[in-house]
């Protein structure tokens, strides 16, 4: 199964300057929950905006240089990565924008934050056509502990 997890603002800005743009402990520890025990997929720069590989994880970075990423695997190209994993292993994709753009042909689900404000930036979540997703959950926040603005948990499903 393949699956996207992303953080959006309310006008689909997901980041700038190769950096997210908000700091929310709740966003945060549902990656964490989320993703930790599965492999996580992305792209060289948002390795590059992590910086390190992401723990309990197996990691891989999408590049189409020869470079090697210390504790990651390497993929050339968003099939080679997914095809390194069984089908029944919930593999999921964690960005950035032109990773999560070849990636929502062949999702199978969206963990989606939705923080409730529109930003400025200079990378984009593409556009979502929720009558092709079905809800599974969804959890709303008026604000987090630290983080003065609201924002919602939305999982979907793929229809069909
Ligand atoms: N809000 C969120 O949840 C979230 C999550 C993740 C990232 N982000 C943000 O997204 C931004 C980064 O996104 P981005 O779109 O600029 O970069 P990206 O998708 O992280 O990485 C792009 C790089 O991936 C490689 N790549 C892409 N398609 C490929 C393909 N088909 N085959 C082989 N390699 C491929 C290329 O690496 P090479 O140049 O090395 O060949 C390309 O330069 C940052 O601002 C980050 O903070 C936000």
């Amino acid at each position: 199964m393949i699956s996207i997890i992303v953080a959006i603002a309310e006008n689909g800005v997901i980041g700038d300057k190769n950096a997210l743009l908000w700091n929310i402990k709740e966003d945060m520890r549902r990656f964490r929950t989320t993703t930790t025990g599965h492999p996580v997929v992305m792209g060289r720069k948002t390795y590059e905006s992590i910086g390190r590989p992401l723990p309990k994880r197996t990691n891989v970075v999408i590049t189409r240089s020869n470079a090697e990423f210390e504790g990651c695997l390497v993929a050339h190209s968003l099939e080679e990565a997914v095809a390194m994993f069984p089908a029944d292993e919930e593999v999921f994709i964690i960005g950035g924008a032109q990773i999560y753009s070849q990636a929502m042909a062949i999702a199978d689900r969206l963990y989606l934050t939705v923080v409730h404000r529109d930003y400025e930036g200079d990378t984009s979540f593409p556009e979502i056509d929720y009558s092709e997703w079905q809800e599974l959950s969804r959890e709303e926040f008026e604000r987090g502990e630290e983080y003065d603005g609201a924002f919602t948990f939305l999982d979907l499903a793929r229809k069909g």
